[in-house]
């Protein structure tokens, strides 16, 4: 059984393990702890985790900006991929959203992460694109890709 809870500073440590296992380490999406931390010093900025057996399996992070609710990290142990777990932290992410009034959710993802298929079938719908955005080997730099929610 998953539980969903809120996170904070204290809880950085623990993520990390997820965040480095969650993430190909070719293309710099992961965030270091400092990176962290210091999102989450940002006012509006909110730390979930989903626990099993009180061991951290996945976490998202997001952040208010006026009308919005941006979503700047989620990841999943390897191991506990396409379990839904992804998927509750992002309906939480979302219903916590709806509740405070913001009117979407937004994001940035790396063309070519199959996370992409993950927010598609949610509902997200890709409006932009930033080129050259993530650093990938031997000097490849994929565009990031933004996409929207409507709440
Ligand atoms: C993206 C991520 C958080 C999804 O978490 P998850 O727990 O595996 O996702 P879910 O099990 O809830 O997936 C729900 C649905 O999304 C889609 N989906 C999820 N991962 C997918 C993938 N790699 N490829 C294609 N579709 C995918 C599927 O439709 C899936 O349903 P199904 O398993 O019944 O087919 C996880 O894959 C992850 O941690 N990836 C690495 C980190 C990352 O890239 N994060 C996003 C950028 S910030």
């Amino acid at each position: 059984m998953i539980e969903l809870v809120e996170g904070d500073a204290s809880d950085i440590a623990a993520i990390m393990p997820v965040m480095e296992d969650a993430f190909d380490p070719a293309f710099g999406e992961a965030w270091t702890s400092a990176q962290c931390l210091s999102a989450l010093a940002m006012p509006g900025c909110r730390l979930l985790l989903a626990k099993q057996d009180n061991q951290i399996c996945g976490f998202s992070m997001s952040r208010w900006v006026l009308d919005t609710e941006e979503l700047l990290m989620i990841g999943v142990a390897r191991r506990r991929q396409r379990q839904n777990i992804g998927g509750q932290l992002l309906a939480k992410t979302i219903d916590h959203a709806r509740r405070e009034g913001r009117s979407q959710l937004f994001l940035e993802v790396r063309e070519g992460n199959s996370a992409q298929e993950f927010y598609r079938q949610v509902g997200f719908l890709p409006i932009g694109r930033r080129k050259n955005y993530y650093k990938g080997p031997d000097g490849f730099r994929p565009d990031a890709i933004t996409m929207s929610f409507a709440l």
